[in-house]
């Protein structure tokens, strides 16, 4: 058995080997130019995944949508246990827990959160102890929640798991004093690892996807994408025009909270990836920040008539799977929008796969009927 000094010192080294290769590839092409070093190469980083991840067009779902041509970048396709965008977040947060000597990580989230399961896989590869506090966001539905799906997958991957009954911040106290007793140096990630060195996972992304879309010929008016912690949304936007993409807009759909407020957390996210890797936010301008909470439904967690709608039709039509509780939503906000033309100079229109089909099992009544 290899221990955990040594086991930290492979992954290091496989990750900084998958560093590099990502560099002189897609990446490198963001910046035209092959050799060229940015600092944020130097951010810790351990590989979770092979990236890039795909990314093409959808030529079916163009067609029926009838509105511009609509591709799909696959972050649904990731090798932590079924994958989705918290996997690129982990890539800095677990490398910072390593670099800190932690031997246990503690998270939160819903009963079905997908960054949890992510995160319990990722500490998993690491060799790190994870510690899971979860609540119930729609507690009618509790026997489904914690009888497959995310939860399911929680379990067989070893998670110290914490239900609580309200709030989660006491028991997140509790386990980490615990922990902390014990000499685990636990490392704390927040829901959705939405923070600086979370969201340094999606200005990775953002750069990937200018040297994706460059070698594809495509240059994209907009991108979808689900948010909730706001961390995918900040890195994103960060990575774009920070990698040279200024006109890209991010369009993303709330399933959780009002518009305005999470405008201001995308602002606060931003700060919070400036001050972790140096790299200046502020020449972002607020307007360039877009949320719309049109789609959202009832509540976080509650699937919507549309969200399901557009889960059926991308199945069928492009084969893939998108889920109840984030991506359905963002897609019935984009066909919305293209039906009701509120997208101005929409042209080659990309699509985030953020993850999220395994919680399709404990919402299969709302297709099954
Ligand atoms: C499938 C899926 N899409 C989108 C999001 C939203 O990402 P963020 O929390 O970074 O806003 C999440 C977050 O849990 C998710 O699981």
């Amino acid at each position: 058995m290899t221990n955990n000094k040594n086991r930290r010192d492979f992954i290091k080294a496989v990750g900084a080997t998958a560093l590099v290769s990502a560099t002189a590839s897609g990446d490198a092409l963001a910046m035209g130019q092959m050799a060229e070093h940015d600092s944020f190469d130097d951010i810790s980083r351990v590989s979770l995944t092979s990236l890039p991840t795909t990314c093409r067009k959808m030529s079916n779902l163009t067609k029926v949508i009838n509105g511009p041509d609509l591709y799909i970048k696959r972050d649904d396709v990731m090798e932590l246990a079924h994958g989705g965008n918290k996997t690129r977040k982990l890539e800095f947060a677990l490398a910072q827990a390593l670099d800190n000597g932690a031997k246990a990580v503690i998270t939160q989230g819903g009963l079905q959160s997908n960054h949890v399961r992510q995160t319990v896989s990722g500490a998993a590869v690491v060799g790190l102890e994870a510690h899971v506090i979860l609540s119930n966001p729609v507690p009618e539905m509790k026997s489904e929640l914690m009888g497959s799906g995310n939860y399911l997958m929680d379990v067989i991957m070893g998670a110290h798991i914490y239900v609580a009954e309200d709030g989660r911040g006491e028991l997140v106290e509790k386990v980490k004093s615990e922990l902390t007793a014990a000499g685990k140096k636990p490392y704390m990630i927040p829901a959705g690892a939405s923070n600086g060195v979370g969201g340094l996972g999606y200005v990775n992304a953002g750069r990937e996807l200018i040297g994706q879309w460059k070698e594809m010929g495509i240059s994209p008016s907009h991108i979808f994408i689900a948010t909730g912690s706001c961390g995918t949304h900040a890195g994103l936007l960060t990575g774009l025009r920070h990698f040279g993409n200024t006109t890209t807009k991010v369009v993303a759909v709330s399933v959780s909270s009002p518009a305005e407020a999470l405008k201001k957390r995308v602002r606060q996210v931003m700060d919070m990836i400036s001050a972790e890797s140096g790299i200046d936010t502020s020449m972002i301008d607020d307007d360039e920040i877009i949320v719309t909470d049109d789609y959202t439904g009832q509540a976080y967690g509650y699937p919507s008539d549309e969200g399901n709608a557009a889960i059926k039709l991308v199945g069928e039509q492009e084969g893939i799977l998108l889920d109840p509780v984030y991506t359905g939503k963002a897609m019935s906000g984009y066909i919305d929008m293209v039906k009701n033309n509120k997208l101005e100079n929409a042209k080659d229109v990309v699509f985030l796969h953020t993850g999220g089909a395994p919680a399709l099992h404990p919402y299969a009544d709302y297709f099954l009927g």
